[in-house]
């Protein structure tokens, strides 16, 4: 480039308007409404559906029942998950529909004579298989708060798995990747495997036994995966092969209505999810600890700034193991770990200077027990409706089976109760007694779809997969806008980390943390996890408070897209 040229381009770029600058795209935007999700083709689902007249629970349905069909890995029928509705006139509902335990599940069911746990059973084939919750809770969504037919939003998802769609890299290669697993179960082999000649990118994936349930779905209405055919054909699976689910089990399954938990971080408001997750209840109380600390002044990632999130992250996630379960079969002290008085006290513990190490740290002491491979996507309509929507099949692919003659993919969900209390699960997650088996409970979960609202009105909407990391990479896109001052796209970009108590490591990102600072870090007595590894993939959406736009921003790190109009 010729000087000349170079100054051109300087000065033109000068006078663009006053956008923050970073090493990100800016996010997308768009007047009306906006999808951010994981994958492209859902995205645009989402807005074909609102520009046909549905508002923003009618698109995340729609989205939530496409990428059953084109992210499989975890978008799903057979999994469970959470959606937080955020009204126009600011009443905020969350469905619960995530997995419970059928009835024959027992609180030692994974532990060999010898109590110890079975390797294996609680993640892989049909005895890891809780009972599904998506579509019983995405037709509750859509009769409460949709404004078109069950019909209408089936259409895409039936239209994707008929006709098929086109698979990229991260599709076709995810697929390969979980060869292993599907390759045990015959329907799974043949759908995604198709039985050992590999999809490359770029070839169509056709799933016509998914589009005939999802068409069975459109036309007896959702009880049929409960009741119908599906039903039987999955319970016909079940017994053949020594899984748990029964036709009552189906039969019984019912999504629940629940109300959000809020707290409160440096004049925002943060609506966010209850148990049976953990995600709210530990984002806050990480929040109110944090809100004592100048992190800007600190700088983001700066050795000093990690020290602190370590330490704050480590109490909660040991606060987590304690004391969280589902809540309609055990007693969280809800009020207690998110109170702020509490966060005071376990501040007393945190040294300036140096590593706590997570061998001296036990649960803490709230008071006031009250009574009583994920995907996140989140969209907004031209009316100011929110929706923030995770849901999972568990590991990438569930438990890898696909129940014979549906094409819908089993979640593993019974793996996030606690196998044995003191022996970490799949996620290397410590649980205790309120996290056992038991039938009908509902396995404790981290999903954290998230609302943040200013002079209460939506300013973002957040949320990722990512299994117990999800709390903190919402954590630390809340932080990178609130203290750093990022646009949502550039908080979602920023390398992220993760403590989660015990193993008492730090994990990071490729590329995430340079040398002098990790070497700072280690002086203090941090210790890292030997390779740095991927973490999240955050979906999120904001409206500009200047203009009311809405901007969609979506993590690069799986290729996800947010589509407006
Ligand atoms: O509910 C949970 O916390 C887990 N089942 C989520 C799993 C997950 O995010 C896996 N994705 N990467």
């Amino acid at each position: 480039m010729s000087p000349r040229i170079l100054l051109v381009a300087v000065l033109s770029i000068a006078l663009l308007p006053g956008l923050p600058r970073g090493a990100s795209r800016q996010p997308v935007r768009a007047q009306h409404g906006m999808v951010a999700s994981t994958c492209e083709i859902a995205s645009r689902v989402g807005v074909e559906i609102m520009q046909r007249g549905g508002n923003a629970v009618d698109a995340a349905v729609a989205v939530g029942l496409a990428l059953a069909v084109v992210w499989p890995f975890a978008g799903n029928l057979g999994g469970g998950g959470f959606m937080m509705i955020r009204r126009a006139d600011g009443t905020t509902e969350i469905v619960d529909y995530r997995e419970k335990a059928p009835a024959a599940a027992s609180r030692d069911m994974y532990l060999d004579k010898n109590g110890k746990v079975i390797g294996g059973e609680s993640t892989i084939g049909y005895k890891a298989v809780g009972v599904p919750g998506s579509v019983a809770g995405l037709a509750l969504a859509e009769q409460r708060h949709g404004r078109l037919k069950w019909a209408d939003v089936l259409e895409p998802a039936i239209r994707l798995a008929a006709d098929g769609f086109t698979l990229n890299n991260i599709t076709a290669g995810g697929i390969k990747n979980t060869a292993k697993l599907l390759s045990r179960f015959p329907d799974s082999n043949r759908i995604f495997l198709r039985s050992g000649n590999y999809y490359k990118e770029g070839e169509t994936l056709v799933q016509p036994e998914l589009a005939a349930t999802l068409k069975r779905l459109k036309e007896q209405g959702p009880r049929e995966f409960y009741e119908g055919e599906t039903a039987r054909l999955v319970v016909e699976d079940m017994k053949a092969n020594g899984g748990m689910i029964s036709a009552a089990d189906l039969k019984e399954y019912q999504p629940s209505i629940r109300k959000p938990i809020t707290g409160s971080y440096r004049g925002y408001e943060i609506v966010t999810m209850p148990p049976p997750s953990s995600g709210g209840a530990v984002l806050i109380e990480m929040l109110n600890m944090l809100e004592h600390y100048n992190l800007a002044e600190m700088g983001q990632n700066s050795s000093d700034e990690l020290h602190v999130l370590t330490e704050v992250m480590r109490r909660a996630f040991a606060d987590r193991a304690e004391f969280m379960g589902d809540a309609d079969f055990v007693k969280v002290p809800i009020a207690g770990i998110t109170s702020k008085k509490y966060a005071q006290e376990l501040l007393k513990t945190i040294d300036a200077s140096k590593a706590t190490p997570s061998s001296a740290i036990k649960a803490g002491a709230p008071t006031g027990y009250e009574s009583t491979e994920t995907t996140h996507y989140t969209v907004i309509d031209a009316e100011g409706n929110v929706v923030s929507n995770t849901y999972t099949l568990n590991n990438g692919f569930g438990s890898g089976v696909t129940a014979r003659g549906t094409g819908v993919l089993l979640n593993d969900e019974m793996d996030d109760f606690t196998s044995k209390p003191g022996v970490p699960n799949g996620f290397g997650l410590l649980q205790s007694e309120a996290n056992a088996i038991a039938p009908g409970k509902r396995p404790l979960s981290a999903m954290t779809p998230t609302i943040v609202l200013k002079d209460g009105k939506v300013f973002f909407a957040i949320g990722s997969p990512g299994g117990p990391t999800i709390i903190n990479t919402v954590l630390q896109v809340i932080l990178n806008v609130i203290d750093f001052k990022m646009n949502l796209q550039q908080a979602i970009d920023a390398p992220r980390f993760h403590h989660q108590w015990m193993p008492d490591e730090i994990r990071w990102e490729p590329y995430g943390l340079n040398r002098d600072t990790r070497a700072l870090l280690e002086q203090r007595g941090y210790v890292f996890a030997t390779r740095p590894s991927g973490m999240g993939d955050a979906e999120g959406i904001m409206i500009e408070p200047e203009t009311g736009m809405r901007l969609g921003a979506s993590d690069p790190r799986s290729g996800g897209a947010s589509v407006g109009y």
